[in-house]
């Protein structure tokens, strides 16, 4: 039987445990932010889907001791992040969630991703519904001339997904990090400016 190398270390996943970082997500936000420039020294960033906390950890070490990192998930963070980090252990959809004393954002980052229940259309629908509550936390909480980056699995209501979001900043685009293993279906949208 061939076995999936899928679950296997690799380059990227060494790189993070010998820079401190606790996943390797890291390095796919790396690569986007030092593209497009996106986090900014003094920065208020909302980080969906923070868990275990590697995004959240770099994003706080580029706004710096003056800005401000909101995380959420179901996953409970137990890394110490600092003053400068906000954590909120509660689902993007529990309407009891209640972020806006932090708001506005200057960019709203989404790296959420359902566990996956190997049914393929309903992982495609929960991870499409995720994404979709994330533009709608970007429209409400993020500053007009803020930034949008959300991950998004190819596959059925893709391209529904890219024309609604389409809607909601002036520009789009869909980049696909190094990082991102080869197999994966997952890329990322990056959004500028609402409307
Ligand atoms: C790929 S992981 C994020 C990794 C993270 N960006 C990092 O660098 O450490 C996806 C996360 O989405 C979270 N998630 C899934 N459903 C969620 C929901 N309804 N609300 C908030 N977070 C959710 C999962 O718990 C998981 O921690």
């Amino acid at each position: 039987m061939i076995k999936s190398n899928y679950h296997k270390p690799d380059f990227f996943t060494d790189k993070a445990k010998k820079e401190g970082y606790a996943a390797r997500s890291i390095y796919k936000l790396e690569e986007i932010d030092k593209k497009y420039q996106i986090i900014k020294p003094n920065a208020k960033i909302l980080d969906l889907g923070a868990f275990p906390g590697s995004w959240s950890q770099y994003a706080l070490k580029k706004v710096g001791k003056n800005g401000l990192v909101v995380g959420i998930d179901i996953q409970k963070i137990t890394l110490d992040l600092g003053s400068n980090y906000v954590f909120f252990h509660q689902s993007i959809l529990d309407p009891s969630l209640d972020f806006s004393s932090y708001a506005p954002f200057n960019a709203v980052i989404s790296d959420m991703a359902p566990n996956t229940t190997g049914i393929k259309d309903q992982d495609v629908a929960l991870s499409l519904e995720l994404s979709l509550m994330a533009a709608e936390a970007a429209q409400k909480y993020m500053k007009k001339e803020g930034t949008f980056i959300c991950k998004i699995f190819q596959g059925e209501g893709f391209d529904e997904f890219y024309s609604e979001i389409k809607q909601y900043f002036k520009k789009i685009k869909s980049f696909k990090p190094e990082a991102v293993r080869s197999q994966s279906k997952e890329i990322y949208l990056i959004g500028w400016e609402l409307k």
